[in-house]
């Protein structure tokens, strides 16, 4: 056994996990997390990603042992209260999902790649950063262009810090 003592989106938590326990059930079963979704388990779809220490990973392969002493954002922790997130308002006004099984991950991406860009965000730039997470649903057009929108719309800091 592990223990784990983290900050999981700005609440701290203690846990004792088996060692191989993974981050994504540590963060749905153990704190009741359950908007970070599995959809592959083999690292490849991106429905499980999170933010860990300012950095996305993919969380069916990261294991909860190695989140001590760890920030982690979920999706649950993105909106301010009842105020969404810019990238998350940006899905909604651009129609950005249909069943949202890969929303919750790609709207940490979608911040990730806003926060980290080194200089404005293209179209093409965006498709490749989100060559890790699949969506079966959408085709990929209205969630570019809510990237492209939120990226518009709010400076890589104010993204950081919102988030
Ligand atoms: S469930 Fe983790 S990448 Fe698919
Ligand atoms: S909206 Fe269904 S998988 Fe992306």
């Amino acid at each position: 056994m592990s223990r784990v003592e983290a900050v999981v989106n700005g609440r701290k938590v203690t846990k004792n996990v088996e060692d191989h326990r993974l981050l994504v059930s540590f963060l749905r079963e153990d704190l009741g997390l359950t908007g970070t979704h599995v959809g592959c388990d083999t690292t490849q779809c991106g429905a499980c990603v999170v933010n860990v220490n300012g950095d996305t990973v993919k969380s069916c392969t990261f294991l909860a042992a190695h989140a001590h002493g760890c920030s982690i954002t979920t999706v649950e922790g993105v909106a301010d209260d009842d105020r969404l997130h810019p990238v998350q308002e940006a899905f909604h006004r651009h129609h950005a999902l249909q069943c949202g099984y890969c929303t919750p991950g790609l709207i940490l991406t979608a911040i990730d790649i806003i926060e980290k860009a080194d200089r404005p965000l293209d179209e093409d730039t965006v498709r490749q950063e989100l060559k890790g997470n699949l969506c079966r649903c959408t085709g990929y057009q209205n969630i570019v262009a809510a990237i492209l929108d939120a990226a518009d719309k709010y400076s890589a800091s104010t993204i950081a810090k919102l988030a």
